[in-house]
């Protein structure tokens, strides 16, 4: 397959606080992919829906999520941004998935075993059969690349599950529809580069994350250069100086993980980093950290701010991409139909 017949998609979910864990681990990649592939960029808002969510919040952080995109690179015009509420074939494919997906496989799933915690009882259904929509997300684009950070790994192996399995219970009916042998293909994970798993700056064994009550555990796309400071500052270290080898890295989490974020975002790797800071402090490390994150991050939060000011055109951009994207999805659901056996 060559690179044009490649198809990228990603999801981001609408429920507050971006931080640098989803700008490093997943739209930094989204801004490069476009350069050689087409792509496709959701606010997954009926994701985020599994968990309660207020309105108002909820449609201020659909669109924050698109300034994000689109602040931090994301070309609008040239490729797909949208919301997935806006497009229902995601529910009507979610759905026809559902049925395909085993509740063993979703048993499994450790995402829904910690965000449910010890009430399960109590958890949404939607909580529950998330991964089967988020495998419609990819599959009614015929998606055969997903960017994402390492905690969706095991989400990307269910869809691939879902396609596999679509593939073979239908096989007749799509051999005689003419579509060959795969319907669905394999979507590949990106799962790449040094900062696939970026965690808290208060505890390096925890993923940085926007539900963690503590602000200091995360920098957000829209904190200020003080504030970035501050946290880097503030982050929790070790007594030792960096060591000169990754290695040398092993069993410290907390500088594992600074090296990686300066790592990331200086386009570098952890060797690199460790060749120019092996044997420093970690005060004269993080200033540096500070440096480069409020260089890198600066003019994204303040392109975010810029077209958060201006929700109508934000809007626009989210209707526009949901009718290309729906132009896509409606073809590739009537022949769903037909495969499954539905009646046009
Ligand atoms: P979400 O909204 O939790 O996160 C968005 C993206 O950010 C990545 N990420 C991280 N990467 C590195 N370090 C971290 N600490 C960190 N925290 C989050 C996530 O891996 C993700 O790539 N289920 C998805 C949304 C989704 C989706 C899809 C993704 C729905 N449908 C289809 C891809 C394809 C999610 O909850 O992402």
């Amino acid at each position: 397959m060559n690179q044009s017949e490649q198809r990228v998609f990603s999801g981001v979910q609408p429920t507050g606080n971006l931080h640098l864990g989803n700008y490093l681990g997943a739209i930094v990649k989204f801004v490069e992919l476009q350069e050689t592939h087409n792509c496709i960029y959701c606010v997954v808002d009926l994701h985020a829906i599994t968990v309660p969510q207020k309105p108002e919040e909820l449609r201020s952080s659909i669109r924050e999520v698109a300034a994000a995109f689109i602040g931090a690179g994301v070309d609008p015009c040239k490729h797909i941004v949208f919301n997935q509420s806006q497009v229902a074939e995601h529910a009507e494919l979610g759905w026809v998935l559902n049925c395909v997906a085993r509740i063993g496989w979703l048993n499994r799933m450790t995402q829904f075993k910690e965000k449910a915690g010890k009430d399960r009882e109590n958890a949404s259904v939607g909580l529950y059969t998330y991964p089967t929509l988020m495998a419609a997300d990819i599959l009614l684009y015929k998606a055969t690349h997903v960017p994402v950070g390492d905690d969706q790994k095991q989400h990307l192996e269910l869809a691939r599950d879902v396609a596999q399995k679509f593939n073979n219970d239908f096989a007749q009916s799509i051999a005689a529809l003419g579509y060959g042998e795969v319907f669905f293909p394999q979507p590949e994970p990106l799962i790449q580069g040094p900062a696939t798993r970026v965690m808290s700056l208060r505890d390096g064994a925890k993923k940085m994350s926007k539900s963690d009550p503590s602000d200091y555990s995360r920098i957000n796309l829209t904190d200020t250069p003080e504030a970035i400071a501050q946290k880097v500052r503030k982050a929790k270290t070790d007594p030792e100086p960096l060591p000169s080898e990754v290695d040398g890295l092993s069993g410290r989490a907390e500088a594992d993980n600074l090296v990686g974020i300066y790592a990331a975002l200086s386009g570098s790797t952890k060797p690199d980093v460790l060749r120019d800071f092996g044997g420093s402090t970690f005060s004269r490390f993080k200033e540096a950290l500070v440096q480069l994150a409020v260089a890198r991050l600066t003019p994204v939060s303040s392109e975010m701010r810029r077209l958060q000011a201006d929700p109508g055109y934000l809007d626009q951009v989210l209707r526009d991409g949901a009718s290309r994207a729906r132009a896509i999805a409606a073809e590739n659901m009537v022949a769903v139909k037909d495969v499954v056996g539905f009646l046009r």
